[in-house]
């Protein structure tokens, strides 16, 4: 498959085909979603979580986004693939960010660059595209101000809340983005957002209206321990926990047992080479 570019984009925006995306936060998870056909993949700061344990993005490090960043680049070969900026490395004003930018595409090898926020970033994402770096938006829930939104809330609900995402979006587009994300809004303002706007817009959470849709890899592979707390909109696709559960497990009682190694996994020697060294 052709490597995917903004161009690719455009055209399957202009064909109504809806654009896959998915995250991924190392050279594997990259190497299978880029094999499984998807458009876009994000190295996403969800990666604290996910990938890192951390209790929330806003502990991710530059750094560290970059040495993901650089690991999932190595493997998409056809897949567009974007680094999203951490809290702290772009709201200072636009040179900060276009700084963070550059680093991102010199150091993390990434096509794009993702920042949360509306019209405030505006200033940011031209300074950032116009450097010829193309930006992805990020609107609705934005989670590194979890804090200032009271937590992991959906955006739109009101009359008046669904306008400042439209703003927004809005905003984001005429400064620049390619697309934007959309997370956490009800689905009838996503599509109403959508046909708005003349940028394909990325659901996450914000219903089928959308030009394309985005979810955590580890969430919708199900690459967790049961009982932990799901987003409404995480369709779980395959449990890939379970499963290495039963092959480590397996593996475990294997070796207990005696059972691994077999002779198939076994080297051998001349026998005359173990009776010289015997003696
Ligand atoms: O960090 C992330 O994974 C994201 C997507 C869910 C949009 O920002
Ligand atoms: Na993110």
């Amino acid at each position: 498959r052709k490597k995917v570019t903004i161009s690719t984009l455009r055209a399957m925006y202009r064909k109504r085909e809806p654009i896959t995306m998915i995250t991924a936060h190392d050279f594997p998870s990259a190497h299978v979603a880029d094999h499984a056909g998807i458009d876009v993949v994000l190295v996403g700061d969800s990666l604290a979580m996910v990938a890192l344990g951390m209790e929330d993005t806003s502990e991710v490090l530059v750094e560290e986004m970059l040495l993901h960043c650089r690991s999932v680049s190595r493997a998409t070969k056809s897949a567009f693939t974007v680094g999203d900026l951490p809290m702290g490395s772009y709201e200072l004003n636009p040179e900060q960010a276009l700084a963070t930018a550059i680093r991102f595409v010199k150091e993390g090898r990434v096509q794009s660059i993702k920042l949360e926020g509306g019209k405030e970033m505006a200033p940011s994402i031209k300074k950032i595209t116009t450097a010829g770096i193309p930006v992805l938006g990020h609107v609705g829930l934005t989670p590194q101000r979890q804090n200032a939104l009271g937590g992991f809330r959906v955006q739109g609900k009101t009359k008046e809340g669904a306008l400042r995402v439209l703003e927004d979006a809005l905003a984001v587009q005429e400064a620049g983005c390619y697309a934007v994300v959309v997370e956490a809004v009800p689905e009838d303002v996503a599509a109403l957002i959508t046909e708005k706007l003349s940028i394909p817009t990325i659901g996450i959470g914000a219903g089928a209206g959308c030009s394309g849709q985005v979810l955590v890899q580890m969430d919708m592979l199900g690459n967790f321990p049961p009982g932990r707390f799901l987003p409404k909109f995480v369709k779980q696709y395959a449990n890939v926990w379970n499963e290495a559960i039963r092959g480590i497990e397996a593996y475990r009682d294997e070796v207990k047992s005696g059972q691994y190694p077999a002779s198939e996994h076994t080297y051998s020697a001349p026998k005359e080479e173990v009776e010289a060294f015997r003696a």
